[in-house]
């Protein structure tokens, strides 16, 4: 991808600082900023702060395994929940469909003890997950695709972020059901606390402190 001589005011860009990656907004919208900073601020402190019975990590099970589950996050985003969760030891591959959001993240990670664990894919997770070898199917899919308001400001500017790149959420049955079938043992749902289940009674939920995970357990085979 070519670098931009300078910036420009009225496009969505990514500015390099030294190794801190920014996503910055048109001025015209509110000029939004969004870093991904593995040093210092929100982010390190959420990664510092993990820790493996947060209801993330249990939603996932990765309390129970022997081993870390690997997983897919199939609505990387910004890529907080992923790294959080390839930080606590999981294989991550995260999935996103928009470029700047996917070249951010990949960035954000790129020569720190994350790109151990954390892959970043641009693309389709319904169309990746379908197309995944038998072989390469992940323990755990994880599906964040909510867009409402939510959280302190820090995640609202975020989610403003990625609402205004991603466009309008559409209809995530095909997500869930790409989902489902790539799962080997469970496919995890983050919600708003008060939102209704994503695709009907989970097998179990997880209750955060403003979210909820719904868990789908795979039908035994
Ligand atoms: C709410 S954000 C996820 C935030 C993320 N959990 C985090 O920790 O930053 C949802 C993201 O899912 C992405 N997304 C939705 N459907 C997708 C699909 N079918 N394939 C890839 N990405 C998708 C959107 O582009 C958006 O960036």
């Amino acid at each position: 991808m070519p670098a931009a001589p300078v910036r420009d005011p009225g496009a969505w860009q990514l500015v390099r600082d030294g190794c801190r990656m920014t996503l910055c907004g048109p001025v015209a919208d509110g000029a939004l900023a969004i870093d991904l900073d593995l040093a210092q601020g929100p982010l390190s402190r959420r990664l510092r702060q993990a820790r493996g019975d947060d209801p993330l990590a249990r939603a996932v099970g990765l309390g129970k395994a022997a081993t870390p589950p690997r997983l897919v996050d199939a609505t990387a985003g910004l890529g907080r929940d992923a790294m959080t969760l390839a930080h606590l030891g999981c294989p991550v591959l995260a999935i996103e469909r928009v470029p700047a959001l996917a070249y951010l993240v990949a960035a954000a990670i790129e020569g720190t003890w994350l790109a151990r664990n954390l892959t970043v894919r641009l693309g389709d997770a319904v169309a990746m997950l379908a197309g995944l070898a038998d072989a390469n199917r992940p323990d755990v899919v994880l599906l964040d695709p909510m867009f409402e308001e939510q959280g302190n400001a820090q995640v609202k500017k975020a989610m403003q972020a990625c609402r205004a790149l991603a466009g309008p959420p559409d209809d995530p049955a095909p997500l869930f059901a790409a989902a489902r079938r790539a799962a080997r043992e469970r496919v995890v749902v983050k919600r708003e606390a008060s939102a209704p289940p994503l695709a009907g009674e989970p097998s179990f939920a997880v209750a955060g402190e403003r979210v909820r995970f719904d868990v789908y357990l795979a039908p035994p085979r």
